[in-house]
């Protein structure tokens, strides 16, 4: 009888080896109805599809047949509530659940921000080449391009995309007004307390040259183009060019880098240009986690770790591991549980509480690899048209300017 190796289960199901070794038990101590199929004195669950119409219910329920062992149960802390709305805690607990993914993007909140705004100021200064250098080097290197595509017009608006501290803006945003050419800057950002570091920024940097705005949004779906195509229905709009900066991890942070390229296409006018920097792959930058100033990486970095610390999920339960996905061309951080792990959570309409068995693992960034030919190829499969695209010497990082592709 065809059957299903265990790994390969756990692998389909975002559950862990011993969480199918369990199904397996509970199936054989009759309190679960799955064909098992046994090779001398193993057993194995069964390919059928009757067996995977129950695990799929099973994993969507969240409900793990476990032995009865000792297991932690807690409560995020208030904290937690008070950061995030409604609708982010709803997709921070389902994405857990079906997942076992934190999206690193709510590791941009409160103390959260401040880790990353003190981790790229180190980058800045650092003489090294890394994701914000590289963003400021290749704006330097391409300015005689920049300063030609947008000659024809009177104003730019500069609109950033996860801006971060704003810091690889700076420079561009000082090219602009030096031509007297900078119209909106205009920050976009899941994250409230990230938008007020950058605002802080910017108004340091150039008092009340520079009019910050900002708005809150999640580029995996929330389209913008209300908020860059002001001008549209305006006299300026013959003489205004939107350019839209999206620089360091961000997009391939997402699950779905995909998906958030689509949003951007569709908030975008004919005539406007997005900006993209990124790391690229290679052998050295698939095993690059220089992340925490702990070196030792048995602990989270300070800036993978703050959802992980708000939802009370205590240090000596996990242990961290570090990697890179071959199917998934990822490289990722991630937690292993030493323990089952309970968490309740509470919403304003009632509650819900996720169950994680010891070794489960729970992922908390990720960042696609991708050579310099993937990402042209990613940009032309989104309906974008790559103008021009340039490297740093060393070949670690790409700048890619496009538009979008008309008929
Ligand atoms: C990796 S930092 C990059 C910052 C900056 N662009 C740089 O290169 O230094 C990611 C930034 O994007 C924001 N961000 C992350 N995910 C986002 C999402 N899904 N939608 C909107 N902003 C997001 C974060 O709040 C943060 O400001």
């Amino acid at each position: 009888m065809l059957h299903f190796s265990n790994q390969e289960l756990a692998t389909a199901h975002h559950v862990s080896v011993r969480t199918v070794r369990n199904w397996i038990e509970a199936a054989k101590a009759g309190k679960l109805n799955l064909t098992l199929h046994t090779i001398g004195e193993r057993t194995y669950i069964a390919n059928t599809s009757r067996n995977t119409a129950v695990i799929q219910e099973l994993v969507i329920k969240g409900k793990k047949y476990r032995p009865h062992r000792s297991q932690k149960v807690v409560s995020p802390k208030p904290e937690f509530y008070k950061i995030y709305s409604q609708e982010q805690i709803y997709d921070i607990v389902s994405r857990l659940d079906i997942f076992h993914e934190i999206q690193h993007q709510y590791n941009y909140f409160a103390s959260g921000a401040v880790n990353w705004d003190e981790y790229n100021q180190q980058l800045y200064d650092d003489k090294a080449l890394n994701s914000v250098t590289a963003a400021i080097n290749l704006l330097e290197s391409n300015k005689s391009y920049l300063e030609d595509i947008v000659s024809k017009y009177k104003y730019v608006n500069v609109i950033d995309i996860g801006e971060g501290n704003a810091l690889p803006a700076k420079k561009l945003l000082k090219q602009l007004l030096d031509l007297d050419k900078l119209g909106r800057y205009v920050s976009l950002s899941t994250s409230s307390s990230m938008l007020e570091i950058a605002r802080r920024n910017v108004h340091e940097w150039f008092g009340e040259s520079v009019t910050f705005e900002s708005h809150e949004i999640d580029i995996n779906h929330d389209r913008f183009m209300h908020i860059i195509a002001k001008e549209y229905v305006k006299k300026e709009y013959d003489e205004t060019v939107n350019i839209l900066l999206l620089f360091g991890g961000t997009l391939g942070n997402l699950r779905s880098p995909e998906g958030a390229l689509r949003v951007i296409h569709d908030s975008m006018g004919a005539k406007d240009f997005l900006l993209y920097e990124k790391k690229l792959d290679s052998i050295t930058t698939r095993r690059f986690f220089d992340f925490n100033p702990e070196s030792d990486n048995t602990t989270l970095a300070p800036i993978f770790g703050f959802v992980v610390d708000i939802l009370n999920i205590d240090r000596a339960c996990y242990e961290v591991e570090l990697g890179y996905d071959q199917d998934r061309k990822e490289r990722y951080e991630r937690i292993k549980l030493k323990i089952d792990l309970t968490i309740k959570f509470e919403f304003d309409g009632g509650r819900r509480t996720i169950h994680l068995n010891k070794d489960d693992t729970i992922l908390v960034w990720r960042s696609r690899q991708q050579t310099a030919l993937d990402v042209i190829n990613q940009f032309d499969m989104n309906d974008f048209h790559p103008l021009h695209t340039s490297q740093t010497d060393d070949q670690e990082y790409i700048f890619v300017v496009s538009r979008i592709k008309r008929d």
